[in-house]
């Protein structure tokens, strides 16, 4: 007897959806092959996988996308403001591995990001910059930031962050606020 299979199909992204994180249950006593998270299991994994579609219906997604404001923001203008301090938190672990934000933290793979809002860029004291922010001329607003962050490549070409940017826009406007709130960034006059 088939099972229907546009019906595991959905079961499968419902899976998919919900999984975060724990995509391989099922897969050791099914006795098959392994099969990717994109095909459906067949009849074993079923029972668990209606669990998991039910379980998931009730109960809140694991990392909404949108979430509350925070009150570490409120001091921030809008957009940032509204962000997730969690999330800025999160997102800035992908720059904690080659940035320190504290006063008088030291330049690691990139520059120390202390004070950065209101700053020329390239001007953190002591880091060798690309001959591409050497040459390049502005001061860094939240808004530079995001565009940097989109993109770093094709923001400056040539420049030296081996980081293929923050693809979403949430995303990056809670790290901008996360910095924002984290290096010191003051208002304009
Ligand atoms: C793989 C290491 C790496 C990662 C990850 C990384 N950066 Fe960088 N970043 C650099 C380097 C290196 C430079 C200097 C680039 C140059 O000189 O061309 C830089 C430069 C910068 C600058 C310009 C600094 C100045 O003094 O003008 C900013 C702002 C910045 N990074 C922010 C971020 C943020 C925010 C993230 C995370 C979302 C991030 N970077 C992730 C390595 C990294």
């Amino acid at each position: 007897m088939a099972q229907p299979r546009f019906h595991s199909a959905f079961l499968a992204l419902g899976l998919i959806l919900a999984g975060c994180g724990a995509p391989q249950s099922g897969d050791e006593n099914s006795g098959k092959t392994v099969q990717t998270q994109a095909t459906a299991p067949e009849s074993s994994s079923t029972a668990s996988a209606i669990e998991e579609a039910t379980r998931s219906e009730g109960t809140p997604a694991p990392t909404p996308a949108a979430a509350e404001p925070s009150s570490e923001f409120a001091a921030l203008p809008a957009p940032y403001s509204e962000a997730s301090y969690a999330t800025g938190k999160r997102v800035f672990k992908l720059c904690s591995t080659c940035h320190t934000v504290a006063e008088g933290g030291p330049n690691t793979i990139g520059p120390n990001l202390y004070k950065i809002f209101g700053r020329q860029i390239g001007s953190t004291e002591g880091f060798n910059y690309s001959e591409a922010v050497e040459n390049a001329d502005f001061i860094w607003t939240p808004e530079q930031l995001d565009q940097w962050l989109e993109s770093p490549r094709n923001f400056l070409p040539g420049n030296r962050m081996a980081f293929q940017g923050v693809r979403k826009p949430t995303d990056r406007q809670a790290v901008i606020a996360y910095l924002m709130v984290e290096t010191g960034w003051e208002a304009a006059e």
